[in-house]
């Protein structure tokens, strides 16, 4: 299920992200995700958490309205009391499932998106069946792409007045320095199929028009300036000047000025932002499916013709020469670089049609270069 984003990268991220809204119509064919997929995602979520929701303007509803908790052979278990929760959706309420994970009908969307904008996401979503709001203006630390699954939604959105927030703001505790505007900047109705961008920051409410809706929030997140200087000072015990016992400013004007230069030398040396951005893209993690049957039995060793794969790597502009996953550095030896290249150009393809492109290579051993690149993660099969 691709998303059509209809721009190409380097103009979202020169004129979109992180600076205006987008709207896109048609991303999305949505006529793969029926009710009964969302009915079977939503089971699977644990209604107990934190990250599940039954949602009104005036707050969440306590847990212990539609949890349902009871003794089973000496285990406390807990289920959703499921005629409580349709009685809440009845009274207008929204069903909000955040961090949302291991379900490849939503969190295919959520890989476009990851490898569009090069981010990791978070992919929460939004039921309902009414008219109330599921909470009133707000912004998020995060830039979302909520794509329209089911139905219509009006959005209002009115421009930041709390310039890129970061994951430790919340506009409700800090609203009444920095308030929401009073004109709004948009105001349209996202309609079934469309993708909406709207970056961290912009205040907005959503509302449902009395119709079934179901929209994902996939949010998504970036290495900040301030992980940088994080990661910098982390290292900060090898340096002489961090180790030393401070007294009084006069005595140790000079510890600090030799430190401060130490720090301002380290952050802007590109070699230090290369291998902060290689961590911090190995820590992020791209899902694949469980491919148990063919990665598991050492008796299948190698890619078949008509599997189809997919590059699983956030970046590929990091480096020429390898790529950086959740499973380390793949280097791409000598011959094999132009099998990496063609990997980043198509990143989604047949094995075939890639043995094709390769007629100097053994298509045995190719074949068992894809098997080890799926064993590691670097490449899924779809
Ligand atoms: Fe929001």
């Amino acid at each position: 299920m691709p998303i059509k984003f209809n721009i190409c990268q380097e103009e979202f991220k020169g004129k979109f992200q992180e600076r205006q809204p987008l709207i896109i119509k048609g991303a999305v064919d949505t006529t793969d995700v029926r009710w009964s997929d969302v009915n079977d995602i939503i089971s699977r979520c644990d209604p107990q958490s934190e990250n599940f929701r039954v949602s009104f303007p005036s707050g969440n509803i306590p847990k212990d309205r539609y949890v349902h908790t009871y003794f089973h052979v000496g285990d406390v278990r807990r289920k959703l009391n499921k005629p409580a929760l349709y009685d809440f959706l009845r009274q207008g309420g929204t069903l909000v499932a955040n961090n949302i994970y291991d379900e490849p009908i939503f969190n295919d969307f959520a890989k476009y998106i990851a490898q569009f904008t090069g981010r990791q996401t978070v992919t929460s979503a939004y039921i309902t069946f009414g008219k109330t709001d599921s909470y009133r203006e707000h912004w998020d630390s995060r830039g979302v792409f909520a794509v329209q699954l089911k139905g219509r939604k009006r959005w209002v959105l009115y421009e930041p007045s709390f310039e890129a927030p970061l994951y430790m703001h919340q506009s409700k505790f800090i609203e009444e320095k920095y308030p929401c505007p009073t004109e709004p900047y948009m105001d349209f109705v996202l309609e079934e199929g469309d993708v909406f961008y709207i970056p961290r920051g912009w205040w907005h409410n959503v509302t449902p028009l009395g119709e079934p809706t179901v929209h994902l929030a996939i949010g998504t997140f970036p290495a900040f300036a301030v992980d940088y200087v994080k990661w910098i000072f982390r290292q900060l015990p090898e340096c002489i000047h961090a180790r030393m016992a401070l007294e009084t400013f006069e005595q140790d004007a000079e510890t600090i000025r030799a430190l401060s230069e130490h720090i301002s030398a380290r952050m802007n040396d590109p070699t230090a932002y290369q291998a902060f951005m290689e961590t911090h893209l190995g820590e992020q993690i791209l899902e694949t499916r469980l491919n148990l049957e063919k990665l598991g039995d050492a008796k299948v060793g190698a890619l078949k013709g008509d599997d189809r794969i997919r590059l699983n790597v956030l970046r590929t502009d990091i480096s020429d020469e390898y790529l950086v996953t959740n499973g380390g550095k793949v280097s791409f030896k000598d011959e094999l670089s132009t099998v990496r290249d063609f990997l980043v150009d198509n990143p989604k393809i047949g094995v075939s049609q890639l043995l094709e492109k390769f007629p100097h290579h053994s298509r045995s051993q190719l074949s068992e270069v894809l098997y080890l690149l799926a064993t590691n993660g670097a490449i899924e099969i779809l």
